[in-house]
């Protein structure tokens, strides 16, 4: 159990705190993993919001926990945890949080960003100016760490003023995935796999997050970033990250990030000159996702013109011994088919085929992580059909269904990441120089399709995104594995 801590979320009626973090925080208190004596304030800007909040919170909940997850009395012990407290981060209201605060020697303090990371650095100045950030506090913050290197940094510095690098803890929800975790567990705890995770082995590695969502009231946002630093300098590169990294020596985040990090410092540059044949970018037109029509990009947007890509591929190297000439495709969109998140793992072919007379090419192995939204491990292998007298091979799939959890169980990314800043650590958390170095291996991209005018490939929504993107495997004579793909291959 965590010790009694003051949880200060700025931006308490925002819709992270409403929809992501007050069920997290729900969930954890009714497993019983967060102290009865823990305070969370959060912060309004108005006296009417403040009335209102808790009638508000219980609105969420009710709404963003599953069924038969909400109880009213437990809701009642939640609810006194819950402290709105008035604050304007550029104005008034510091006192209120200076009397508020417990002192630090009986109390943990933590500080959770959930606000426009252009106020980072006036929160943090407010904090120092109030005395309120002593050694022991933390701060947690989110993404997006800037807009490239250069804002990162300014971002990252102007924290770093205030706060020192092991008490910033930077949150990408995907790394509180428990099905992100187990690829770790799976690559280091199976010497099946230790054996096998490398170019001699391995044929190439599909990362792909497809999602069936558009600009869910986000246009603003997301039309200046795209998917590229919407989600590859971040989710993608993280899930790269844990599946290319070497084995760390111990199981702790000074380990876990150094390892990380040497994978993102090994990336092969893309830059203006292999841009064409590396990347592939996509925005959505109008279209079809499970029975229901829904409008292109640009009629979401109002506008009639952006330039802006809901979907990128990419063909990545991670230039080291264990992965020589082995490609990373990565692959990330909006309004496509189905959501799903998956790494796809494609073994070589045997070395000597002793069935190529009878059977021809033999189907080489395919270890399917599945992360969402079904959290599944599925091994493909050869067998031989047993209702036939001569040997035929057959491929069937070891399917694993992780998805046992107990009821008293939801996972849930942002609980499990809560819990870690609770506990102080931040194994699972971005380190300062694995932002940078992101940020290094995507702005040349993004710069390259800025300086070739590389305009994006429409595609329908409720498809699996712009033809290029099929090119980019198929010239390599290589398919993407798509979601569909599972359930009929589950049914054999
Ligand atoms: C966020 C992106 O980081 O991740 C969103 O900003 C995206 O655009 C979301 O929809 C996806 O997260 P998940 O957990 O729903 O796959």
């Amino acid at each position: 159990m965590n010790n009694a801590t003051d949880f200060v979320i700025f931006g308490g009626t925002g819709d992270l705190t409403l929809r992501k973090l007050l069920p997290a925080l729900y969930r954890a208190f009714n497993e019983n993993n967060i102290n009865s004596k823990t305070h969370i304030y959060l912060t309004c800007r108005n006296q009417n919001d403040i009335d209102n909040y808790l009638n508000k919170a219980y609105d969420f909940l009710v709404s963003q926990l599953n069924q038969n997850e909400f109880e009213e009395t437990i809701w009642k012990k939640f609810s006194q945890m819950l402290k709105p407290i008035l604050l304007d981060i550029k104005g008034d209201g510091w006192d209120n949080l200076k009397n508020a605060l417990r002192p630090i020697h009986k109390t943990e303090r933590v500080f959770y960003f959930a606000i426009a990371p252009a106020l980072y650095a006036e929160c943090c100045e407010q904090l120092n100016k109030y005395q309120l950030n002593p050694v022991e506090s933390r701060v947690v913050v989110e993404k997006p760490i800037g807009y490239d290197r250069q804002s990162a940094q300014t971002i990252n510095t102007a924290i770093g003023h205030f706060f020192s690098e092991n008490q910033i803890f930077r949150i990408d929800h995907y790394l509180g995935k428990e099905t992100v975790q187990n690829l770790l567990v799976l690559r280091f705890s199976n010497l099946l796999f230790e054996n096998m995770w490398d170019h001699r082995s391995i044929d190439h590695i599909q990362i792909s997050i497809s999602e069936t969502v558009g600009l869910e009231g986000r246009a603003g946002f997301y039309n200046e970033a795209g998917a590229l630093r919407d989600m590859v300098q971040n989710h993608l590169l993280q899930l790269l990250c844990l599946v290319a990294m070497e084995p760390p020596n111990k199981l702790n985040s000074d380990s876990l990030r150094t390892e990380k990090l040497k994978v993102l410092q090994s990336l092969r540059p893309i830059t203006q000159d292999n841009i064409h044949e590396e990347s592939v970018r996509g925005q959505y037109i109008s279209g079809n996702i499970n029975s229901t029509q829904v409008a292109g990009y640009l009629e979401e947007l109002k506008r009639e013109k952006s330039f802006c890509e809901t979907f990128v591929a990419l063909r990545a190297h991670v230039d080291n011994w264990r992965w020589k000439e082995v490609p990373f495709y990565l692959r990330t969109g909006k309004r496509l088919k189905e959501r799903c998140a998956e790494v796809i793992v494609q073994f070589k072919s045997v070395s000597h085929n002793i069935y190529a007379k009878s059977q021809g090419i033999i189907q080489p192995n395919r270890l399917v992580i599945l992360i969402q939204p079904n959290e599944k491990i599925q091994l493909q292998l050869n067998c031989k059909n047993l209702a036939e007298t001569e040997t035929q091979l057959k491929p069937a799939t070891l399917d694993l269904n992780l998805n046992t959890s107990s009821n008293s169980f939801q996972s849930d990314a942002y609980k499990r990441l809560i819990l870690d800043v609770l506990a102080n650590d931040p194994s699972l958390f971005i380190h300062r120089e694995e932002i940078d170095h992101a940020w290094a291996w995507v702005d040349p991209i993004i710069e390259a399709w800025k300086i070739t005018d590389y305009q994006p490939e429409l595609y329908s929504a409720g498809t699996w995104g712009p033809e290029a993107a099929d090119k980019l495997l198929s010239q390599d004579s290589r398919s993407w594995h798509n979601a569909q793909d599972l359930s009929s291959e589950t049914q054999q």
